[in-house]
């Protein structure tokens, strides 16, 4: 039996994560999160309150369940309220991993952390994990900080970064591109999306089997996870638009330096994914095959 502790499990990625080890033989999960659970009938689990920023919590919920690997789906993610509120940034994104990265050190845990395409400046694209990461914001820079202290820090480790993650999860406030231009265009309200910036989108289901893989199978070092089809933003609003048959003259194109966004983004990202498929066993979706589960789960919803 493997104990796995999954911390920001209310987030994308954490529900994804609980729903998938939850169904899992062999698995004893321990799903935390900041604030009151948002999943509601899922067996095989025990929720737990837990802030990662609190080092006397951490220690203790850890020193109580001794989970063999940690799945650090917890983090600060609104890259703008990151360029405005650097300090609880920070405290999140780069002081927390320093906790748990002791903590797992000290009863032998394997950590893994999640990370961003936005450690890079994306003036190149199609990034490996070798590549030289060079952020342009501060959420990226903090991520990268996280990083670094993952890999001096810890001793069994693995940092799975990715790109923009979209899915459906329950009750939650943050929203993600294929929510947002779907929800837009179904109230007739019209976007602007931007046409330079471009990205491999990852349906949130492939990133947690990949962490959920990485976790079983003791996989370390870091990986490149993210879908496999290289578009513009632009590109994405409307192959959104013409799957859920939506009224794609809503939409505009805009350039980022037009939208003024407080932090900046990097205009090129998009991954490398050929050693995550080696050694993840990794199989992304298409981006319409994506869109195809996204709907179902609507569907089964409504
Ligand atoms: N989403 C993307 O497009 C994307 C792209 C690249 C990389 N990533 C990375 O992927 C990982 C997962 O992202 P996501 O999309 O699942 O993010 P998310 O939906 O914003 O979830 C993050 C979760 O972390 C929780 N959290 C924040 N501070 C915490 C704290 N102090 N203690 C415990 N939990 C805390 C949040 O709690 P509340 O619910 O209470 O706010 C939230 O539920 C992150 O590391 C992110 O950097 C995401």
């Amino acid at each position: 039996m493997q104990t796995i502790l999954v911390t920001g499990c209310n987030g994308l990625l954490g529900q994804k994560l609980v729903v998938q080890l939850s169904q899992m033989k062999n698995i004893k999960l321990i799903a935390t999160s900041r604030s009151v659970n948002k999943l509601f009938g899922i067996k095989n689990t025990i929720f737990k309150l837990l802030d990662i920023t609190n080092k006397t919590e951490l220690n203790y919920i850890i020193k109580l369940y001794k989970p063999s690997t940690i799945i650090n789906a917890a983090a600060i993610t609104n890259v703008d309220f990151c360029e405005d509120n650097k300090d609880e940034c920070w405290k999140v994104n780069v002081e927390a991993l320093n906790y748990l990265s002791q903590i797992s050190n000290e009863l032998n845990i394997h950590l893994i952390h999640i990370s961003t395409d936005f450690i890079f400046d994306g003036l190149s694209g199609n990034y490996s994990e070798d590549d030289n990461p060079n952020p342009v914001s501060y959420y990226g820079l903090a991520k990268l900080e996280g990083e670094k202290v993952i890999q001096s820090n810890s001793n069994k480790w693995t940092i799975i970064r990715t790109v923009l993650v979209y899915g459906l999860s329950k009750n939650r406030s943050r929203s993600n591109i294929v929510l947002w231009v779907k929800q837009s265009l179904e109230n007739n309200k019209p976007i602007n999306v931007v046409n330079d910036q471009f990205r491999t989108p990852t349906l949130v289901e492939d990133l947690a089997n990949a962490c959920v893989y990485a976790a079983v199978n003791e996989k370390e070092g870091i990986y490149h996870v993210s879908g496999k089809d290289f578009m513009s933003i632009y590109e994405i609003a409307i192959a959104t638009a013409d799957f859920f048959g939506l009224d794609k003259s809503l939409i505009s194109t805009i350039s980022s330096i037009s939208l003024n966004q407080n932090a900046r983004r990097p205009p090129r990202t998009g991954f490398n994914i050929n050693k995550a498929i080696s050694e993840l066993d990794f199989h992304p979706h298409s981006f319409i095959e994506g869109l195809q589960i996204v709907s179902e789960q609507f569907a089964m919803i409504s």
